[in-house]
């Protein structure tokens, strides 16, 4: 295949930093707007080598309009990532993530680009898949504030109370978005969808699981989970889960993500015109928080993880899900298994140095949200 020029918004981002690598190393042209978020980033990173980048908003269609100048596809990964502090990030949420998508994809429509990779999320799901015993498939609905409480964590059957068990979600299983974020994801997958219907575009969505992995965010509200952990072992201090540790998600190593968006650009001219398909994007292997954090603290030399049975409303108790739709369509399998995705992570977390990871010495932060999620 022939280099490709592919506007990757966002790609200086987490995510997008290594979907440029990933482009390059394939021996595509990967042209970058993004709007440098403060949230996002704290200090804006430099442009890769071989990176060309547009300091812009997608919502700013003219500068969009002049970044699809000789474009063949977009790779748009950017958003307002997490679940934000409260509900009055609502509007900030649904412009950056519904507004921008909706520019850019107007902006695809005048320009002739036919083409389209969306950064999805799994949070489009809600819980994960659950049956019951008695009643097969069920679908528990948000977590009681009284049973949290009571540190009964495990969602229960509709129907009967029994406790259920979790199993792996497919692309075709109902949407239920928990938060506004979620919500906005769900929102750009239909925006892409309706664009591919009106103008005969090719549209893939990936569904991102919990993305782990180099210059990962740290202690800004919107960074994950395994974040937070590997902060507070550098700085000494045990991980503290909430829950009971149970909660079971699906790590997705960042480079497997990447390329899950290379081979995804790659096989766009070959799709049906106008459609849009969604696949769930992660290794396939589940694990719990409590097993993440306790791989990360041997990883690393330091305490033992303290589960504290506080929750946040919100947070789903399992999602996980199938990723067998992708390697059956597009050939793409994460590659970087758990442990070892894991301990290069939190050694890199150890070591002073550029790409996000934490110092021994950085300063404790302000009560951490413990499970955000992308
Ligand atoms: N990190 C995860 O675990 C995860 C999981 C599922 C889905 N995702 C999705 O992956 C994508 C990338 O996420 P990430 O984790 O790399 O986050 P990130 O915050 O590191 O990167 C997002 C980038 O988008 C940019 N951006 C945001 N709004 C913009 C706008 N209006 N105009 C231009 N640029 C803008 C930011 O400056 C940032 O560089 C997002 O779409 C996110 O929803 C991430
Ligand atoms: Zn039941």
């Amino acid at each position: 295949m022939t280099g490709m020029r592919v506007l990757l918004t966002g790609g200086a981002g987490f995510i997008g930093s290594q979907v440029v690598e990933a482009l390059l190393a394939r021996g595509h042209e990967p042209v970058v707007l993004d709007a440098l978020l403060p949230s996002a980033h704290p200090e804006p990173p430099p442009p890769r080598p071989g990176e060309q980048r547009i300091i812009a908003d997608v919502r700013d269609r003219t500068a969009v309009d002049g970044a699809l100048r000789g474009v063949h596809a977009v790779c748009h990964q950017a958003a307002m990532v997490g679940l934000g502090k409260d509900f009055a990030d609502a509007p900030d949420y649904v412009s950056c993530n519904d507004l921008g998508t909706a520019v850019l994809l107007a902006a695809m429509a005048a320009a002739g680009v036919r083409q389209l990779v969306l950064a999805g999320s799994m949070v489009v799901y809600g819980e994960g898949r659950y049956t019951c015993a008695r009643h097969g498939v069920v679908r528990p609905g948000p977590r009681a504030v009284a049973e949290l409480e009571a540190g009964r964590f495990e969602p229960r059957c509709p129907r009967c109370g029994a406790e259920l068990r979790p199993g792996l979600v497919g692309e075709d299983a109902p949407t239920d978005p928990r938060n506004v974020y979620a919500a906005t994801k769900l929102t750009q997958e239909h925006l892409a969808a309706s664009w591919a219907r009106a103008t005969g575009g090719r549209a893939v969505a990936l569904r991102y699981h919990n993305v782990y992995g180099p210059g990962m965010p740290r202690d800004t509200p919107y960074a994950g989970v395994a974040s937070f952990f590997r902060s507070a072992l550098a700085r000494g201090q045990a991980p503290t889960v909430y829950e009971d540790g149970g909660q079971r998600r699906d790590f997705v190593h960042v480079r497997d993500v990447a390329a899950a968006n290379a081979v995804a650009l790659e096989a766009l001219p070959d799709r049906a015109a106008g459609t849009l398909t969604a696949y769930n994007t992660g290794s396939g292997v589940p694990h719990t928080v409590g097993e993440m954090a306790q791989t990360l603290a041997a990883a690393c030399g330091g305490p033992a993880p303290v589960v504290t049975g506080e929750y946040r409303l919100g947070d789903v108790r399992h999602i996980t899900a199938s990723s067998q739709r992708i390697a059956d369509d597009l050939g793409w399998r994460a590659a970087t298994g758990f442990a070892e995705g894991m301990t290069e992570f939190a050694r890199e977390g150890m070591r002073a140095g550029p790409g996000g990871a934490a110092t021994p010495t950085a300063p404790a932060t302000p009560a951490a949200p413990a499970a955000p999620e992308g």
